[in-house]
């Protein structure tokens, strides 16, 4: 096992009914910005449960943050900030409300152009806005950890960023919520926790026990879970599972003493910044290549997975390793992702080439557990993906 730290201040309050609870958990002086998405906020009920919370507060809303949000549309809002002099942030919708909120509590303060929190990929250690959140899209883990990625739109460049100054101060997470997700983002929920989870557990073996325990259950659950959620959100059991396992997913936890891979991630972003895609459905996409290609680095890790997690038996590892791999295929198949970006676009022939040049110039030449999935290895991956 590899030595770690564990830190993680934000204070998680889960259930039924908990958004009630704004009225105690927001601090009494606070001067609010009420940050939000698109609007289904007000269609579900959320909006109406956060304000009636909220009354007497000082709230100004800031409203139209994208979905995958965008530096331009957050730059407004941390002038907003400035100008009234507000105090803390509340960010209600989904991870990409909450990553905004992020990038807004850091900007705030930033002494410098903002845009270098992304372009240099500064750590924010202080200096930020007090924010916090309620979670209305299980999926990303942002509302329990201290990642954000933020698009620039002008540049088409999609980047993440963070550090310890950015976890929310608190996140109410209201499994009852769900019940309004489309069912498009109910199947990108599962995936993006499931992939999260693939990229701090399918890389080598290291010894972390607990760790590969704690990944194996959270996959074993959204497994259990993914397809009857979809389908029946307002069953509570389905939902609040669901829920805890998304934030178990990403909030800091089986990341511990394990190395981690994150370039599914990496290549997933360049596609939701080239074309557009949800996040998650590039991760479907991505990992199984990835996997496939790296096979000789992940094949240890994939045969304890496909044994561990699917159930799959024999002896000879390379075998039950390429099973588990299809075995991911399937599911994600039967979660309504399409495995392929063509898909999505009929340029597709031009990306790998574009991915390529754009991580050798931004110098990410040498990624993964093992420092050896290169710029070429990723050419590869997403030409396998087309
Ligand atoms: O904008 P509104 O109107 O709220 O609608 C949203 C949006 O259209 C809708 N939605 C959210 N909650 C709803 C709802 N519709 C009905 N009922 C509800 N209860 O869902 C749509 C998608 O929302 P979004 O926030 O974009 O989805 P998600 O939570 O999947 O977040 C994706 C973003 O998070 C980033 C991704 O890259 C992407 O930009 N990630 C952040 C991470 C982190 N901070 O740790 C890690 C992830 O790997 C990921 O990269
Ligand atoms: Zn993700």
């Amino acid at each position: 096992m590899l030595n770690f730290e564990l830190y993680n201040p934000t204070s998680l309050v889960f259930g039924k009914g908990q958004i009630a609870k704004l009225t105690t958990l927001v601090p009494a002086d606070a001067k609010i910005l009420l940050l939000y998405g698109g609007g289904s906020i007000f269609k579900n009920g959320v909006y109406d449960q956060v304000t009636a919370a909220l009354a007497g507060f000082d709230i100004t809303e800031f409203g139209g943050v994208e979905p995958n949000p965008h530096y331009e549309t957050l730059m407004k809002a941390v002038h907003i900030i400035r100008e009234k002099g507000l105090n803390f942030i509340l960010a209600v919708g989904g991870g990409s409300v909450i990553d905004g909120a992020k990038f807004v509590s850091a900007a705030v303060k930033f002494e410098g152009n903002p845009i270098d929190i992304l372009q240099k990929q500064i750590r924010i250690v202080d200096n930020v806005v007090p924010f916090a959140s309620v979670l209305t899209l299980p999926a990303t883990g942002s509302e329990m950890n201290s990642s954000s990625v933020i698009t620039i739109k002008s540049t088409h460049e999609k980047l993440s960023f963070g550090g310890r100054g950015l976890f929310p101060v608190f996140s109410i997470c209201d499994p009852e919520v769900i019940t309004s997700l489309p069912k498009r983002q109910l199947q990108n929920g599962v995936i993006d926790a499931y992939t999260h989870v693939m990229e701090q557990y399918l890389t080598y073996p290291a010894g972390a026990m607990l760790q590969d325990r704690f990944a194996e259950s959270i996959l074993q659950t959204l497994v259990e879970v993914g397809p009857g959620v979809v389908d029946n959100p307002s069953d509570y059991t389905l939902a609040a599972n669901f829920m805890w396992s998304c934030t178990m997913a990403l909030n800091g936890l089986i990341q511990k003493g394990v190395p981690t891979d994150w370039v599914t991630h990496m290549i997933g972003h360049e596609l939701t910044a080239l074309y557009d895609i949800d996040h998650a459905r590039t991760l479907a996409i991505i990992g199984p290549n990835l996997y496939k290609v790296m096979f000789e680095t992940k094949k240890e890790k994939l045969a304890q997975y496909g044994r561990r997690v699917w159930n799959i038996q024999g002896d000879d590892t390379d075998e039950v390793a390429h099973k588990a791999i299809d075995a991911t295929i399937e599911f994600f198949s039967k979660m309504g992702m399409n495995m392929q970006l063509s898909s999505y676009t009929t340029e597709y022939a031009k990306t790998a080439d574009f991915i390529e040049k754009r991580f050798t110039e931004r110098g990410w030449i040498a990624m993964g557990e093992r420092k050896n999935i290169t710029p070429d290895k990723v050419r590869q991956i997403v030409e396998l993906s087309y």
